[in-house]
């Protein structure tokens, strides 16, 4: 056996870096492990685009090699670059890698730096000490200077500034005495012992170049699953890095470890006793993972809406007129003693929560509060078993939102998930689940999943009125009517963005952006805001509507876009000439109106400088249409100053790091 690392690049180190959220994806099989390593990162590069790297064993077969025959069986391949995947498929092409026929066996990863610059010495994979392991994480270790400090003392010299050259050098040691009848075991043993040593967050893959066939790789915290093929099995973050292939699943469970060769995936904890891993069906299609021809993945989310929409509500009703939710392991008490509800999310989910607050109490009359994961914890909110925890998350995997759930866990509330991927950590930890049906999203930026978490928090909020007895189950069809209507009144909004797109040249050079609403169109606002920061790096600030004169009308220059979002002047009329007022006030100051507000609402036209009109929709769920020309805009602004939409700078899809 040889071992090779002609891509390996720079080396010394003086600190630590971790890597937050990743890409991962292995494979085991007798195809070309590269060529569906690389697929299968791209399909993955959403989740961290700071640089990218893949191992590759390989296979014994004497074909294998570059058609100049540079390479031979045995070999383990590493290629790793800084920046997107593009480089590195540039390197591999340049050494003439790319067409290679070989390598039955691979890794590959895609990532998120956590802490430092993202340079190649620091890219995944990284080698053992002596050549024969490659591992990929993502996660942070954070026991890792201790074992630095050990390793360093017993003389290993480290190659890059990463926790995760610990865990490779950790293995290759391992392997030395690892028992097993086979290389696969050894490695998967050695694996089990390395992981009891490891604090923190990992999910690690590794090959050995003495295992070809084989990939192993644990979890804790962070996320993994299995793909099952037909002789061959895929591992990765997420199952869209592996829907083209199979749509046949496996779910991982906290501390465990996974061997996967051709034909078997063998799952065990962290102390070798055998675990059955729940087997679930992938519905995505393959085609939901592709642009389909649109420019940005972001646009064909947006586009996908309204489907994303009608799916999430589809056969939740039974024949008693019962509204359901996916699985559920509370009862129907459970949920009538519930006395509080908190909703725990970041980003884009906590504001599909702020929304939710206003329909759960309304409906419920139960007190319902909305709070950023991230902080929840560490204020030590008062919970007990008749609290009821909601935690939102596109993802499943977000760190801030696990650790509020785990923690409601601990103080003994109930938790109800809301999320869009099957398998992931977060619904499988709760008490209950509402799927969202949004399909799989790639562009960075939330926006089928916004849309569709709110139908869940409204399904969650008719539910728990409905158990209750606080509605009728008549009343609960009555707005699932309305809630059915919505796919089409977002289509009609779909079909009026042309003046959106003419504003979005224009505003490209703005300096700052305010957007205002008022009940739930202020965190409509806000979510219009987090959009034009996150795409198109620009000043943008939401606001209730009625606290722009307590200090931010300041803000307010001769020609600065504030962007209005006027609930219905039905029903709630009060709020509407409310928000109107709140519009001649920044006009007054010389602010260039954007008015977003309901069909044939003529009060607000003689103070807007442009009007876009929304179709009528009941005052709680109007966020399901003035949402949409807010994210059209946003993205449009980002692409007029030559952004990439779908990956922003400094983010990544699924935020594994608290
Ligand atoms: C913004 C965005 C983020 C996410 C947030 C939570 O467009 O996408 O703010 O909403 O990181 O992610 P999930 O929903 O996966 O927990």
């Amino acid at each position: 056996m040889r071992v090779c690392d002609s891509f390996a690049h720079g080396f010394c180190s003086k600190f630590c870096y971790g890597t937050g959220m990743c890409g991962i994806v292995g494979y085991a099989g007798a195809r070309p492990a590269l060529n569906i390593v690389l697929d299968g990162l791209r399909r993955l590069e959403y989740r961290g685009y700071d640089s990218a790297g893949v191992a590759i064993v390989l296979s014994g077969d004497t074909d294998d090699g570059d058609a100049a025959g540079r390479r031979r069986p045995g070999e383990l391949l590493t290629a790793k670059r800084a920046g997107k995947l593009a480089n590195l498929e540039k390197a591999l092409a340049e050494e003439g890698a790319h067409g290679l026929r070989v390598g039955a066996t691979g890794i590959g990863h895609t990532r998120w730096a956590t802490h430092g610059g993202p340079t190649d010495r620091n890219a995944h994979p990284h080698r053992s000490f002596d050549g024969r392991v490659a591992v990929i994480h993502n996660g942070i270790i954070e026991n890792f200077a201790k074992l630095r400090a050990e390793l360093e003392h017993d003389g290993i010299e480290f190659a890059s500034d990463t926790d995760t050259e610990c865990a490779a050098h950790l293995l290759a040691r391992a392997l030395q005495d690892a028992a097993g009848a086979t290389p696969g075991e050894k490695l998967a043993e050695a694996m089990r012992i390395v992981s009891r040593r490891l604090e923190g967050a990992f999910t690690l893959l590794a090959v050995d170049v003495e295992a070809p066939g084989v990939v192993v790789g644990a979890r804790r915290n962070s996320p993994l699953v299995v793909g099952r093929g037909e002789g061959e099995n895929y591992l990765a973050s997420d199952v869209s890095a592996f829907i083209e292939h199979t749509r046949e699943a496996v779910e991982l469970g906290q501390d465990q470890v996974v061997l996967i060769s051709p034909t078997d995936i063998v799952i065990t904890d962290f102390h070798g006793n055998p675990v059955e891993g729940k087997p679930f069906h992938i519905t995505w299609d393959a085609s939901a993972a592709e642009k389909s021809g649109y420019e940005y993945f972001m646009l064909k989310e947006i586009a996908e809406q309204p489907h994303a929409v009608a799916e999430t509500l589809l056969g939740r009703l039974n024949e008693t007129g019962d509204l359901m939710l996916d699985e559920v392991r509370l009862t129907d008490q459970d949920l009538r003693d519930v006395d509080k509800v908190f909703i725990v999310a970041c980003g884009t989910a906590y504001h599909a929560g702020m929304v939710a607050k206003y329909a759960i109490e309304h409906w419920t009359r139960i007190p319902c509060e909305v709070e950023l994961a991230s902080e929840f914890r560490y204020r030590d909110p008062v919970l007990d078993r008749s609290t009821l925890v909601v935690a939102i998350s596109q993802s499943g995997e977000t760190m801030d939102t696990l650790m509020a759930l785990r923690h409601a866990k601990e103080q003994k509330a109930r938790v109800l998930a809301i999320c869009n991927t099957n398998g992931s950590t977060i619904p499988r930890e709760s008490d209950a689940v509402l799927y969202t049906h949004a399909g799989p999203e790639i562009a960075v930026a939330s926006t089928k999943a916004f849309l569709t978490q709110l139908v869940a928090c409204y399904l969650v909020g008719l539910h728990l009125a409905q158990v209750r007895g606080v509605k009728y189950a008549d009343e609960v069809a009555a707005i699932i009517a309305q809630l059915q209507e919505m796919p089409e009144k977002i289509e009609q909004v779909l079909s009026m963005m042309a003046p959106i797109r003419e504003l979005a040249r224009d505003l490209a050079e703005a300096k700052s952006v305010l957007f205002i609403g008022r009940h739930v169109s202020y965190p409509v606002a806000l979510e219009g805001a987090l959009k034009l920061k996150e795409l198109a790096y620009m000043h943008a600030e939401g606001f209730a509507a009625g606290e722009l004169k307590h200090g931010p009308i300041a803000l307010i220059d001769e020609g600065t876009p504030v962007i209005c979002v006027v609930p219905s002047p039905r029903g709630r009329g009060v709020l509407h000439d409310k928000v109107v007022s709140n519009i001649q006030e920044v006009r007054a100051r010389g602010a260039r109106t954007i008015v977003i507000a309901e069909e044939g609402d003529v009060a607000v036209k003689p103070y807007a400088d442009h009007l876009f009109y929304v179709p009528i929709t009941p005052t709680l769920l109007a966020p399901l249409v003035t949402t949409v020309p807010l994210q059209v805009l946003a993205c449009e602004i980002a692409s007029a100053r030559g952004h990439d939409v779908d990956q922003p700078r400094n983010l990544a899809k699924s935020v594994t790091v608290e």
